[in-house]
């Protein structure tokens, strides 16, 4: 497993590529996300592993003047090509911030919605819950948390049996493997509001939207 500064390092390298490399193919999954978490005028919402900020343009424009946005990720170089882009749009209710999902710089209850994609399936395994225990924590009550990222099959098909070898091969360079994130996510307490599963290179995309379960563990 990659520890955070190789991540920052490799998506350092990576960040002025990153759109040309995987803007198109995951661009589809993304924007369903987007669809999903249905934010609203005037809500706070939360990008973790924002990357190169395709995702801020569109939250931006749904949250409006009133609302903001706030766009947090380990890498410098990625935020940098994030920021270029916030610039020539000139978006100003979005800002950028370095840091990690591990230990989120916001007090409880910050924001009405979290929005993560391609992101928590690069984390080590016990990383995942880790994050997803923060995103509960500064969510507000009923805030919502949208995810996209590669799952598992149930029968893995041949591309996801070559993508995880390769995975294990070559952490650095494919960093990302299918998880199963609706367990993930339900574990730690959010419960699914929709669940969906769209195609990308063979390799199967899971895109969710849940909330904080309201049932208290006996
Ligand atoms: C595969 S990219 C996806 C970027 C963006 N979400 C997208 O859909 O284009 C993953 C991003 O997560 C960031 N990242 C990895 N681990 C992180 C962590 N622990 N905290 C915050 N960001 C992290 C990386 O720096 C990288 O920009």
């Amino acid at each position: 497993m990659t520890d955070h500064n190789e991540t920052r390092h490799n998506y350092d390298r990576l960040s002025r590529w990153y759109d040309f490399i995987s803007g198109s193919s995951e661009r589809p999954a993304r924007m369903r996300g987007l669809q999903m978490l249905d934010v609203q005028i005037g809500e706070f919402v939360l990008e973790v592993g924002c990357g190169t900020g395709e995702s801020l343009p569109v939250l931006n424009s749904c949250v409006g003047s009133t609302g903001k946005v706030i766009g947090l990720d380990l890498s410098a170089g990625m935020l940098g090509v994030a920021k270029d882009k916030l610039q020539k749009l000139r978006l100003s209710n979005v800002n950028c911030l370095q840091g990690d999902g591990l230990h989120l710089p916001f007090p409880d209850g910050s924001f009405d919605a979290i929005f993560m994609s391609f992101t928590l399936e690069l984390l080590p395994a016990a990383e995942i819950p880790a994050v997803l225990c923060e995103c509960k924590r500064v969510l507000r009550d009923g805030g919502r948390l949208g995810v996209a990222s590669l799952v598992q099959r149930e029968i893995p098909n041949w591309m996801e049996r070559l993508y995880v070898w390769a995975h294990h091969r070559y952490p650095s360079a494919i960093d990302c493997r299918p998880i199963p994130l609706q367990d993930m996510v339900g574990r730690v307490g959010f419960e699914n509001s929709q669940f969906q599963e769209m195609s990308m290179w063979g390799l199967a995309v899971g895109i969710l939207a849940a909330r904080p379960s309201t049932v208290i563990d006996e």
